[in-house]
């Protein structure tokens, strides 16, 4: 087991599957964020519900954590493979897109991880590890919406670039995901295409809109 889960296709598959955690905590992120555009309370009770439902927080805790896993892993795979020998975790077929899409992958893949290093410090931190949502100076609400203020407006460019990259990421990964795991006949390869643009642009589109609805918002 241990000696196919480190084979070339062993890898790609652990790759796969924590790339599909990624797909859903993406989803329903995007979901509970939209939340903000319905109005404070809403969406201060929909974080509040997800940060105390045992279920919940044990959901997105594994959905998180196995995002984190497949970006951690995909850098360190590529330093692994580059010290050994010149084959990359998602090459199984080595014609020139692939290598082109591979090489990509880890391009935009790691300039999203250090994204997300910024976004947890921005929230995560700031929710989990300080008291301004417990002591009531804040809300998570004012949070997200604090950030994407005037004043603050590299943040509005920075994330949206962010998320334009995210979803170039996404485009290859989902159908690589799913190609993986065993849907690579002729058919499916065109909608997983299809279905992965779209998932892609529902991504980039779904997360850019917050910066932006806020942003214009207090303008006005
Ligand atoms: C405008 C878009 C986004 C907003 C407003 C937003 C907001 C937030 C907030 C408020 C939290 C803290 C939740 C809590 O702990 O109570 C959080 C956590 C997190 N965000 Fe985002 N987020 C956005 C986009 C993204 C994107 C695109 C990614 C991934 C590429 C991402 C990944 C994460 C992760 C991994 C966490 C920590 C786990 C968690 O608490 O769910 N976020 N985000």
């Amino acid at each position: 087991m241990s000696s196919f889960l480190g084979s070339s296709i062993g890898k790609k598959l652990i790759m796969s599957v924590t790339g599909l955690f990624l797909i859903m905590f993406l989803l329903v992120h995007l979901f509970l964020n939209l939340l903000t555009l319905v109005g404070s309370d809403v969406f201060n009770t929909a974080a509040h519900f997800m940060g105390t439902n045992p279920i919940m927080k044990v959901m997105e805790f594994a959905l998180a954590a196995g995002f984190l896993f497949h970006m951690v892993y995909a850098l360190y795979l590529t330093i692994v493979n580059q010290n050994a020998r010149p084959v990359k975790y998602a090459v199984a077929n080595k014609s020139k897109a692939t290598s082109w899409a591979s090489k990509n992958m880890l391009i935009t893949g790691g300039v999203v991880l250090i994204f997300l290093v910024l976004h947890l410090m921005n929230y995560y931190y700031k929710i989990k590890f300080t008291d301004l949502i417990e002591s009531g100076e804040m809300t998570e609400y004012d949070l997200v919406v604090g950030l994407f203020q005037p004043e603050n407006w590299y943040y509005v460019v920075i994330y949206i670039g962010w998320f334009i990259l995210l979803g170039l990421h996404l485009n290859h990964a989902f159908q690589s995901a799913f190609q993986t795991l065993g849907l690579n006949n002729k058919t499916w390869e065109r909608r997983l295409i299809v279905i992965g643009n779209i998932y892609a642009l529902v991504i980039s589109i779904g997360f850019s809109i917050i910066p932006i609805y806020f942003f214009i918002n207090s303008l006005m």
